[in-house]
Formats: C-alpha cells, structure tokens, sequence
C-alpha cells in the first residue's frame, strides 16, 4: 500500500490527494496530555471511556494507554448516514453499549465533532443510564461547523471546517489506518 506510507507528506486516498495537517508526533503528544489531565481529573475514581464506533476506535486506544489510574472502556455504534442520520431523527445504535452505567464516571470519546449532533443524541441518550457524571473527549472539533451546543471538556485540536482523514477519520472506509491526520489538498485538485 505505497500511497499510505507514515512518512509521507501527501498521500492519495480515493484518487484523491491530501497532505499532513497534525503529525504523529504531535497527535501523541496532545493525547498524552489529555492522558494525563483526565489521569489527574479522576483520581480515585474508575472513569469509563466509551469510544464511538467506528472513528474514535484509534484515538480511544491511544487516549487509554496514556492514561495512568484504572479505567474501563466499552464502545458505542450508530448508524452511519453522515449528518443526516441523527437530523433524520432515525439513529439506530448498531451497537449499544452493554456495560452498567448506573452511578459511573463516564468520557464519551469521539474522533471529531463536527456538526455536534452525534454527540447530542449520545449524551441525551446517556442520561437514561443515570451515570454519576458524563464528559466529552474528542480528538478533533470542527468549531465552525458545529450547530448544536456539546460540552467540549477534552479537545484535542480545534480545527477548521476541513475535510479531514487519518487516525481512525475516514474517506469512504479507507484512510483509517494513516497514523497521522491529513486534509484534503485543494490546490491539488
Ligand atoms: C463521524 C464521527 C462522529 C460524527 C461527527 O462518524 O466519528 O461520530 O461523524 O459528526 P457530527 O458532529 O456532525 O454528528 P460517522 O458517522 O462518519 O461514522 P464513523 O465514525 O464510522 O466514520
């Protein structure tokens, strides 16, 4: 797979060609930083992170080995029809969350925050389960982009309204597995 080797500076995905916007050096360094913050935040407790199927998987796992007191994890999918899925008000969890949440310390962990409606339906949703508290993480939040008001308490990077792929973000499935974060090259196109 040449097109998606680490190093490279641009890369083509789909035919199309993006270049580097946050390096691997940088995405880890952010992360463990965050790590570290909600390693402080929660200490003496035992948060659950609940990672938001497909995107965040990279992020979440990431985000756990950096993080130094006990923590569990379980995951969350929703039906995938872009934006569209939740103002549809049809979502469907394709994957629910099975752990008892009930008097937990619970960290949604989302790969970006786009128009926020994603994270809306999940944190409404969640009420349901009475956890003891609930808070965001997301390793990107698109700012200008977002319609709905999400708690943003673990931001990664603010990024512009900016077609994004790499570390979990995809293009059409593919570009998942680049270790570092691209944007889509329009003086390329
Ligand atoms: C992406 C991303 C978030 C959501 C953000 O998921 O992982 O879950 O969109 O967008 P929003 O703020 O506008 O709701 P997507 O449905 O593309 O699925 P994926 O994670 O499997 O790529």
């Amino acid at each position: 797979m040449p097109d998606l080797a680490a190093t490279q500076t641009t890369i083509l995905c789909r035919d199309e060609r993006f270049r580097i916007y946050l390096d691997q050096e940088t995405l880890h360094r952010r992360v463990q930083e965050i790590g570290d913050q909600i390693s402080r935040d929660y200490e003496g407790q035992r948060p659950i992170l609940i990672g938001v199927l497909n995107g965040a998987f990279m992020f979440l796992a990431d985000l756990m080995r950096s993080i130094s007191i006990e923590c569990e994890v379980d995951f969350l999918k929703l039906s995938s029809y872009g934006a569209q899925k939740i103002s549809s008000g049809v979502v469907h969890e394709l994957k629910k969350i099975d752990a008892e949440l009930q008097g937990r310390h619970v960290i949604v962990v989302e790969d970006i925050i786009d128009t926020g409606l994603s994270m809306k339906y999940i944190l409404d949703r969640l009420l349901e389960y009475q956890p003891a508290s609930v808070r965001t993480a997301t390793l990107l939040h698109k700012a200008d982009a977002t319609r709905v008001p999400v708690p943003l308490d673990y931001v990664g990077f603010s990024i512009e309204n900016l077609f994004v792929i790499g570390y979990g973000l995809d293009y059409g499935q593919l570009g998942r597995n680049l270790p570092a974060v691209y944007i889509l090259d329009e003086e390329a196109a």
